[in-house]
């Protein structure tokens, strides 16, 4: 047992290491990390703690909000304010930025989340989760705002998730590869589990929402149909299909053993690059995927290289095994004459 690495041994070897894990990131990793833990427990309850259902609130992209969207809100708020280490946070369940407020040090990194990922997953007991994105404060010379935030995934300094399954396990980017953890539920303590993740370059597997199938771009449904063709067309492989409807789920098993996902643009609401969030879901997500090997794109470019122009962006997103994603996107590039 004395072998046993937690998050906190993991930060200090890292820093010693590589250097990059400055006093305020560290903290504030342990301090998602500890929200993470409190919202698992909120999870764990379910209707013994009243906290399945939907709210009586809408989000700012006109989704019903369900109590637990913003019980993990309100966690991850209250454990940040304080420490010192950030200047802003924004979330996916608030309409803007939330500065931290003037009786409290500020620190020198803005947070972004999606305090509860698989949303329409909560009441019926699949797994669900939390991510986060961590930017720097690069403007020294004036109050926090939200053009702060506007920043490529590629100047993430942290990104990770958190998902609420079977077991509950936390994942983490720093740039410098991806880990995972396990929460031992008797010690409290989050234990390393898997270190320097990587995503097979090929896979047979992909996740997409298939009853869209009719809305989607052409480049979306070659891709798709050839893999459906299996065997006996041209990708000469049989292929299989999974669909959590947690991002955080989806991705989770694509670092766990490949795969591709696909949340493409599709036709039902045209005027919306995707229904995913560039900022809370695509940016954190990329970075993970890319440190494990794998590839991120909207189709066509690099996720971590897009500029936002606003805070709540969407996006569309194809992320996994390097060589599907290369193809997927090679589709949307190349598209036959
Ligand atoms: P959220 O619960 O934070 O709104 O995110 C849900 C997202 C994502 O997790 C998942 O991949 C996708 O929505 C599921 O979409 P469908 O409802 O189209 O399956
Ligand atoms: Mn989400
Ligand atoms: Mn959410």
């Amino acid at each position: 047992m004395s072998s046993r690495i937690s998050l906190t041994r993991y930060l200090v070897e890292q820093q010693r290491e590589h250097g990059h894990i400055p006093a305020q990131l560290r903290l504030l990793i342990e301090v998602v990390a500890r929200a993470c833990k409190s919202i698992a427990i909120s999870v764990n309850k379910g209707a013994l703690g009243e906290v399945l259902g939907s709210a009586a609130s809408e989000n700012v992209q006109g989704e019903v909000q369900k109590k637990l969207d913003i019980i993990s809100n309100e966690v991850l708020i209250e454990a940040n304010e304080w420490g010192g280490h950030l200047a802003a946070m924004a979330s996916e369940e608030m309409d803007s930025i939330h500065v931290v407020p003037n009786r409290y040090p500020q620190g020198e990194y803005l947070l972004l989340f999606d305090p509860l990922d698989g949303s329409s997953n909560i009441d019926v007991n699949v797994s669900i989760g939390t991510i986060f994105s961590v930017l720097r404060k690069v403007n020294n010379q004036r109050g926090i705002s939200e053009e702060d935030f506007l920043q490529p995934g590629k100047q993430q300094a942290a990104a990770g998730y958190c998902v609420y399954g079977p077991q509950t396990t936390l994942v983490l980017t720093m740039g410098t590869g991806v880990a995972m953890f396990t929460l031992d539920r008797e010690t409290g303590s989050w234990v390393l589990t898997e270190d320097q993740v990587r995503i097979p370059e090929d896979t047979k597997e992909f996740a997409i929402n298939m009853s869209n199938m009719r809305h989607w771009d052409a480049p979306v449904k070659r891709y798709i149909d050839e893999c459906l063709q299996g065997k006996e067309g041209p990708r000469g492989k049989d292929f299989n299909m999974r669909w959590v409807a947690s991002m955080v789920a989806d991705v989770h098993r694509i670092l766990t053993r490949g795969g591709v996902f696909l949340y493409p643009w599709d036709k039902r609401d045209p005027d919306k690059p995707g229904k995913l969030r560039l900022m809370y879901e695509a940016n954190p997500m990329a970075f993970l995927v890319e440190q494990a090997g794998g590839l991120a794109t909207n189709g066509r470019q690099r996720i971590m290289d897009l500029v936002p122009g606003k805070l709540h962006e969407r996006v569309a997103v194809v992320l996994g095994s390097r060589n599907e994603v290369q193809r997927a996107t090679d589709y949307h590039l190349n598209p036959p004459a």
